[in-house]
């Protein structure tokens, strides 16, 4: 029998009560650190050894921390539902959860590729990349990450996902970094809107069948699967 489809697009705040800081919250990362040193192409061009050390800072801290219960509640939905997990978060805390079908769109702190050819990704788990470490052509190794400036090929993908749900979940996103941000856009009109987040994130306010739940993830999200789980029905 085929399962109802629900996209869940997830941004730094679902991983905030694991710990892991967000990135434009007051202390965020981009807070703390200058983006453009460390998250973009000039960035890595002028001092590759200061983005290799703020990635490694937070893959060392990713290997410390746990999923919540956002993460395992959203893993949960997959009992009856056709579950696609659109991340905007490296972490690999969805997968911890137990979700299957995820979709880094801005890449996986787990991950190193080549700089010169982007089809060289390899696991590195929580492993640093030091200057020196090399892909098999020789080439220095990079995160595995999406910086501004840089394309987000797999954002064709999860569109061709969301026009298709009957439910999307937003849980934790400011919604203000395109082409992510835009993703709630591809839903039908009629499709049901969860958006989870204790603090309202810009989106148009006119979309039908739109819910706010101004909660905490950990608070607001498991409530909300309950709910679908109990409501899920196949399609007729
Ligand atoms: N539960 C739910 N939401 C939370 C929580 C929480 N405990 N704490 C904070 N939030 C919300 C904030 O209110 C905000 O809306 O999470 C959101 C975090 O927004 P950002 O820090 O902008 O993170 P995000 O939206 O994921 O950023 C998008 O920007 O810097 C780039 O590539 C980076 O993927 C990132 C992208």
């Amino acid at each position: 029998m085929k399962k109802k489809k629900i996209v869940v697009l997830t941004g730094a705040g679902v991983s905030a009560e694991s710990g892991l800081s967000t990135f434009r919250d007051s202390n965020g990362l981009w807070e703390n650190y200058n983006v453009y040193e460390i998250a973009t192409p000039d960035g890595w061009y002028n001092n590759p050894s200061l983005v290799l050390e703020f990635y490694n800072q937070r893959r060392r801290q990713l290997k410390n921390v746990e999923p919540n219960a956002a993460h395992y509640a959203l893993a949960k939905l997959q009992e009856k539902y056709d579950v696609t997990i659109v991340t905007q978060n490296v972490d690999n805390l969805h997968e911890r959860a137990g979700s299957k079908n995820i979709i880094h769109l801005h890449g996986e702190l787990t991950k190193a590729r080549s700089t010169e050819n982007y089809h060289f990704v390899i696991d590195i788990g929580y492993d640093d990349i030091h200057i020196g470490d090399l892909c098999d052509k020789g080439h220095q190794l990079r995160p595995h990450i999406v910086w501004f400036g840089e394309s987000v090929p797999k954002i064709y993908e999860a569109s061709k996902v969301a026009s298709v749900a009957d439910i999307i979940i937003v849980v934790g996103t400011s919604l203000v970094v395109y082409p992510a941000a835009g993703l709630i856009e591809y839903v039908p009109e009629n499709s049901y809107k969860y958006i989870i987040d204790p603090v309202k994130p810009a989106v148009y306010n006119a979309h039908r069948n739109l819910e706010f739940i101004l909660e905490k993830a950990t608070v607001g999200t498991p409530p909300l699967v309950e709910k679908l789980l109990k409501e899920s029905h196949t399609d007729e």
